[in-house]
């Protein structure tokens, strides 16, 4: 498995360019199959999640092509998808276990076939992630449920049907699969208590080109009016807040002085008021958020994760790992997964001061410094506040585990480098 050495202690200056959201792209690829038309998603992130959904995809009968392409500038891939008619409704388990957003193909192949065969997910390292508020939502729109042999099987008999939904937790999974459901139900679909993360926003407007009538988008309450029919459409993925999020902390963490280009400070609101609260000097440009950390002292700040327009929970441990050089104690409370500080005991190898209470929260300490280690991580938003520690550490850090940062930070060493880190991938060849 290949691994990422760093060698800590340089100070990042320079502009980092911002791909696709890859959590916009797993729900607007699955969008996709609720139409017979062609539709075309550019400034697609290349990233090992949309291979896997791509896989998934044409394994159901899906056409995709893919092509170089330049947004803004920069390379980007467009890929566009094709469903004439699906040759198989089933989401097999070697899927879904490699990718938990394999779930997004419930909501349209349910809606357009009127039925759907789908592994069910499983826990993973964050916690226990059920599928409930997703099933019980589909089953009010008539759907029958039955789960055999760890297969969801749902069968809408012919059509879902509108009904109005009150969701008893917020769950951006469920928001998206259920209104990808619910656009082509026979009649108005209201979702209360709708998660509003602006990838649920990106999905809403695609649907709405495709001929969807969405209302409320933004908002906790969506109105849908189902349509017989969608209608083919091309599409820009908006930047990625949570890898905006994640470089604005590198610059921050090293002191230094990063212009994140094509970062959408509407989506980054409360993360940015932290780094702000902290000491830390942002501002809006004309390309982006330029985060300027030089000569700054840091004070730790207290974050709790919350659904959107709350502190994402997706950069939670970039965020703990930042307050480790701040002076003072933060306390970090997450409130949306149960299992969620699995960084912290490796941080601790790396000299951190940390004291997790229960599964909720724990307290981080200013250290001096951090020293380089051997490290591994369990999940991808993990993994990139491990990287972040070696990029202040004393010494070499290897990061194990790859796979988790290919999974969601596209081109990592060399977005860094870039900026001055020495950073370098070790193939698993080269050992
Ligand atoms: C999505 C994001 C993930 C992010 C999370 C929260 C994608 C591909 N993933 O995950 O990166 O961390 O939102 O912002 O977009 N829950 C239930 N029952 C359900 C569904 C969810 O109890 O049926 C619980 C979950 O266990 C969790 C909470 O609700 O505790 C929020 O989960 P949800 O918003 O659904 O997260 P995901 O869509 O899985």
């Amino acid at each position: 498995m290949d691994k990422i050495k760093i060698h800590g202690g340089k100070v990042l200056e320079g502009e980092i360019f911002i791909s696709g959201a890859k959590n916009a792209a797993l729900p607007l690829i699955c969008a996709s199959l609720l139409t017979d038309e062609t539709v075309t998603l550019t400034n697609m992130p290349m990233l090992s999640d949309i291979k896997a959904m791509n896989n998934l995809l044409e394994q159901l009968g899906t056409k995709i092509d893919d092509f170089d392409d330049f947004a803004d500038n920069h390379p980007a891939k467009t890929y566009s998808y094709r469903t004439k008619v699906a040759t198989s409704l089933v989401a097999p388990y070697d899927y879904v276990r490699k990718m938990r957003a394999s779930y997004y193909v419930l909501g349209p192949l349910l809606a357009r076939y009127g039925k759907c065969e789908l592994s069910l997910p499983g826990g993973c390292a964050i916690g226990a992630r059920p599928m409930d508020i997703h099933l019980s939502a589909l089953e009010q729109m008539g759907a029958n449920i039955e789960i055999k042999n760890g297969y969801i099987h749902a069968d809408a008999k012919g059509r879902l049907k509108g009904a109005h939904i009150i969701f008893p937790g917020v769950s951006v999974g469920a928001t998206c699969n259920v209104l990808m459901a619910a656009v082509l139900a026979e009649g108005r679909t209201v979702l209360e208590n709708a998660a509003k993360e602006p990838e649920i926003g990106d999905l809403a407007n695609m649907l709405n080109a495709m001929g969807a009538k969405i209302e409320g988008i933004g908002t906790a309450v969506l109105t849908i009016d189902g349509v017989d029919k969608l209608y083919g459409t091309r599409h820009k993925v908006i930047a990625d807040r949570i890898e905006a999020g994640s470089y604005a902390v590198a610059a921050a963490i090293t002191r230094g002085k990063i212009e994140l280009i094509n970062a959408l400070p509407s989506t980054l609101r409360r993360p940015l008021q932290v780094l702000k609260d902290m000491g830390v000097k942002v501002t809006e440009t004309e390309r982006g958020i330029l985060v300027d950390a030089k000569n700054c002292k840091l004070v730790g700040k207290d974050i709790m994760t919350e659904p959107f327009p709350g502190f994402p929970t997706d950069l939670q441990a970039q965020f703990l790992a930042l307050m480790l050089t701040a002076d003072g104690a933060a306390m970090v409370t997450e409130t949306i997964f149960e299992n969620r500080f699995m960084h912290v005991p490796e941080l601790l190898r790396m000299g951190a001061n940390i004291n997790v209470h229960g599964h909720a929260s724990a307290i981080v300490r200013g250290v001096g410094k951090l020293s380089g280690a051997q490290v591994m991580a369990t999940d991808l938003r993990a993994s990139f506040a491990l990287v972040l520690a070696g990029l202040v550490a004393e010494g070499e850090t290897v990061v194990n585990r790859v796979y988790h940062l290919d999974r969601g930070y596209e081109k990592l060493e060399e977005k860094l480098r870039a900026v001055g880190a020495d950073i370098q991938r070790i193939k698993e060849d080269d050992e």
